[in-house]
C-alpha cells in the first residue's frame, strides 16, 4: 500500500518507519528542511531506540522516502497520515493551525482519491472541521474520507509500542475507510477498535487524562506517606497487584512532563468547560501535578535553608528516561526555581543536553559526566530515573560532594545499596528518609 506520512516528529516518523517496516511503501514530509536532509542521510533527528537502524535498513529496501514536497509525497497515496503538531495555546486548547495548514497542503495537491487519516491528538470535531476545510478547498474530482486514529506511543519505546500495541482505534463513519485502515495495520496482529470518529478523538483524551490521574493520585498517597510514616513504593505494590487497579502508572515521582499529558489534560478541560462541564477532578490533577514538580526544592529548603550560592547537581533533563524530549520536563521547572533562589545548578543528562540548552539556555551549567556534575555539589537531585543513574557509583560521588545530600525524584536508587554508604543524607517521595553518617 502506499502511505503518505505529514510530519516527522516522534509520531509521524515512528508510524512512518514501522509501516514501511511491515511492507508498505511509505513517503514521509516534513516542512522542516533540515529534518529531511538529516533523514535522507540516515540519520534520525530524534532520539528513539532502535528507530535509526530501521529507518536505515528500509530506505535501503526502497520501502521508505523523505520529502518536503507535498505534492510529490500525495501523487498515488491510497492513505494520507497527519501527524503533524497539537500544542497547547495560552487558553489550554489545543492549536491547530499545524493541522488546518496540513489539510490545506494536502488539499491543495491531492489528484487522486485517498483515505486521510488524523493520528495526532485533536479535541473532539476537529476531524469534521478538518472535512469541511478540505472539501471546500480539495478539486472536486477528488473523494476522500476521514478516519481518526489516535496514537498511543510512548517516547522511548516508540518502535515497541508501534509494533506491539495494545489496540488500534479506528474511528470513521465510512466502512470502506476503515476497512482500509484496518488493510493497512493487518500484519501488525492487533486488535482493532472500531468507533465513531468522534468516540475515537475522545478516547485519545480519556486515556491521557486518566493516566495523569493516576499518577497524581499516588504522589498524593506519596506525600502522605512521607507525613505518617508508611513506604509508598510497598503501598503502590499492594495496590497494583489488585487487577482492577493496575501496577502501571503508580511509581511516585515528581510529576509528569512532557509534550503528551499536560497539554492534553489542560485541552480536556478546555473542552469540558467549552461544554458546561466542571471537570473538577481533572482540575486537581494539574494542581497536584504543579505542585509536586516543586517537592524536591521544597524539601531541599527545608533541610539546607537558603539556597543561594549552593551548589546542585540535576542529575537528568529529559521529561522521562530514552527521550531527548524536553518538552514539559520537570527539569525546567525545578532549574528555574533553583536558580531563582540563587542556586548554582550544574546537570547532566545522557542525550538531552542539546535540547535542554534551547530552553535553559546558560542559566545553568552542563556537565559531560555524573562525576562532573556531582563534584563539590552540595546536593544532588535525581529528575530523570535514566538507569546510567539507578546504577551510579554512590561511593564515588558521595566522596567527591562537599555534602553527601541526595534528593531522589524518581525513587531510583536501591534501599540496599544506600545501606551500605558510611555517609549519606537520602531522600526519596513518599519513603522514609535514611541518614548515615553524619553528625
Ligand atoms: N510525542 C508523543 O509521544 C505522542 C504520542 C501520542 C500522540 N502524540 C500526538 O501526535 C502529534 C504529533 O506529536 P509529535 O510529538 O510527533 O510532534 P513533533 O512536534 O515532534 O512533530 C511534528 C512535525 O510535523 C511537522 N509539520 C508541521 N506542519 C507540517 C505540514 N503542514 N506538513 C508536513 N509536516 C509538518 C513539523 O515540522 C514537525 O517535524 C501531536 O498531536 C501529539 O499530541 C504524540
Amino acid at each position: 500500500m502506499k502511505i503518505a506520512v505529514l510530519g516527522t516528529g516522534y509520531v509521524g516518523l515512528s508510524t512512518g518507519v514501522c509501516l514501511s517496516e511491515i511492507g508498505h511503501s511509505v513517503i514521509c514530509i516534513d516542512t522542516d528542511e533540515q529534518k529531511i536532509k538529516s533523514l535522507r542521510r540516515g540519520v534520525s533527528p530524534i532520539y528513539e531506540p532502535g528507530l535509526e537502524n530501521l529507518l536505515a535498513q528500509n530506505a535501503a529496501a526502497g520501502r521508505l522516502q523523505f520529502t518536503t514536497s507535498h505534492r510529490e509525497a500525495l501523487n498515488g497515496a491510497e492513505i494520507i497520515i497527519i501527524a503533524v503538531g497539537t500544542p497547547q495555546m495560552a487558553d489550554g486548547a489545543a492549536d491547530l493551525s499545524y493541522m488546518v495548514q496540513a489539510a490545506k497542503d494536502i488539499a491543495a495537491n491531492l489528484v487522486q482519491s485517498a483515505v486521510v487519516v488524523i493520528k495526532s491528538t485533536v479535541p473532539v470535531g476537529t476531524n469534521d472541521f478538518i472535512k469541511e476545510i478540505m472539501d471546500e478547498l480539495c478539486n472536486e474530482k477528488v473523494t476522500f474520507n476521514m478516519v481518526s486514529n489516535p496514537e498511543f506511543l510512548r517516547q522511548g519505546s516508540a518502535v515497541m509500542d508501534t509494533m506491539h500495541a495494545d489496540r488500534i482505534i479506528i474511528g470513521s463513519e465510512n466502512k470502506e475507510a476503515a476497512k482500509k485502515v484496518e488493510e493497512m495495520y493487518s500484519p501488525l496482529n492487533v486488535p482493532f477498535i472500531l468507533t465513531s470518529i468522534r468516540s475515537a478523538e475522545m478516547i485519545k483524551y480519556a486515556s491521557n487524562a486518566f493516566l495523569a490521574t493516576k499518577i497524581s493520585f499516588i504522589n498524593e498517597v506519596a506525600n502522605l506517606c512521607g507525613v505518617v510514616g508508611a513506604d509508598v513504593t510497598d503501598v503502590a505494590k499492594g495496590m497494583g497487584k489488585d487487577k482492577r487497579i493496575g501496577e502501571t502508572f503508580l511509581q511516585p515521582g515528581i510529576g509528569y512532563g512532557g509534550s503528551c499529558f499536560p497539554k492534553d489534560v489542560r485541552a480536556l478541560l478546555h473542552t469540558a468547560n467549552l461544554n458546561g462541564i466542571h471537570f473538577s477532578l481533572l482540575k486537581e490533577t494539574v494542581a497536584i501535578n504543579d505542585f509536586q514538580q516543586e517537592v524536591l526544592v521544597k524539601k531541599a529548603i527545608e533541610r539546607l535553608g537558603d539556597l543561594k550560592g549552593k551548589k546542585v547537581a540535576m542529575l537528568g533533563l529529559a521529561f522521562k528516561p530514552e527521550t531527548d524530549d524536553m518538552r514539559e520536563a520537570p527539569s525546567i521547572k525545578i532549574a528555574r526555581s533553583l536558580t531563582n533562589l540563587g542556586a548554582e545548578v550544574v546537570a547532566y543528562d545522557p542525550v538531552a543536553i542539546d535540547n535542554a540548552k534551547n530552553i535553559l539556555r546558560d542559566t545553568i551549567r552542563y556537565a559531560s559526566s555524573v562525576n562532573e556534575a556531582t563534584l563539590d555539589a552540595d546536593t544532588v537531585f535525581i529528575v530523570t530515573e535514566w538507569n546510567e543513574f539507578r546504577h551510579l557509583d554512590l561511593e564515588t560521588m558521595i566522596n567527591t560532594m562537599r555534602q553527601p545530600i541526595v534528593f531522589d525524584g524518581r525513587n531510583c536508587l536501591e534501599e540496599e545499596r544506600i545501606r551500605v554508604c558510611k555517609k549519606i543524607e537520602y531522600y526519596p517521595i513518599g519513603r522514609p528518609p535514611i541518614v548515615i553518617g553524619m553528625t
